[in-house]
């Protein structure tokens, strides 16, 4: 998987990776910067959903489509496809143009919209929740019922942003349905996985 990444999504990763770090660095408004995961945790990502049941897979926050080009990635490796929302239509057309330069249509379907509100129902092997931090218990609420046995549920900035994610974070800890651990990893990955 990492030793074959084909020069079309590498080639827009680096792209992504420069864009992110100036939007850090320049003072671009929150809502416009890209926030993507560090590239420890998309390689993480990336290794997570390649080990995951076989099943569908589902991404709430896209931004421009960082992360889901690793997940598309580990969807190749584990032949599945992944569904990603952005409820913003500035980033959604951003991953539209990511995910046609790097060729992931294959594997990826983009959905602009609210997540909470759309979300379908049916079983879901591997979710991966990267939104405003205020939605993670609401996507949590919505997809555990549909995580399949042994499916991974993973949620960024759980170390970056402890405070504001400590009622989603207690809430996952606390639930008879999942084991859980914070891996330390970028900005925190909270890891969980749906026992049988
Ligand atoms: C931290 S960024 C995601 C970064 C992305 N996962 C990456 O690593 O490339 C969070 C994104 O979630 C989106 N978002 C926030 N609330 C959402 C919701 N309810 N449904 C779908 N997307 C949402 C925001 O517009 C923003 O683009």
């Amino acid at each position: 998987m990492f030793h074959d990444i084909p020069d079309s999504i590498t080639t827009v990763m680096a792209d992504l990776e420069g864009r992110d770090a100036r939007d850090r660095a320049d003072g671009t408004p929150r809502l416009e910067r890209l926030r993507q995961v560090p590239r420890d945790t998309g390689r993480f990502l990336a290794l997570t959903i390649a080990s995951a049941p076989p099943g569908p897979a589902v991404e709430v926050g896209t931004s421009a489509g960082y992360s889901a080009l690793w997940l598309a990635l580990g969807c190749r490796a584990s032949r599945r496809r992944l569904t990603t929302y952005e409820i913003l239509p500035a980033k959604a057309a951003l991953a539209r143009a990511t995910f046609a330069a790097a060729g992931v249509e294959d594997v990826v379907d983009l959905v602009e919209g609210d997540f909470v509100l759309l979300d379908e129902p049916g079983a879901v092997a591997f979710a991966f929740v990267d939104a405003e931090k205020d939605v993670y218990l609401a996507a949590y609420e919505r997809l555990i019922g549909r995580l399949q046995p042994g499916a991974l549920l993973l949620a960024d900035n759980v170390l970056s942003h402890a405070e504001e994610l400590a009622d989603f974070v207690a809430r996952v800890d606390g639930d008879p349905r999942v084991d859980a651990v914070t891996v330390p990893i970028g900005k925190g990955v909270l890891l969980a996985r749906r026992l049988p």
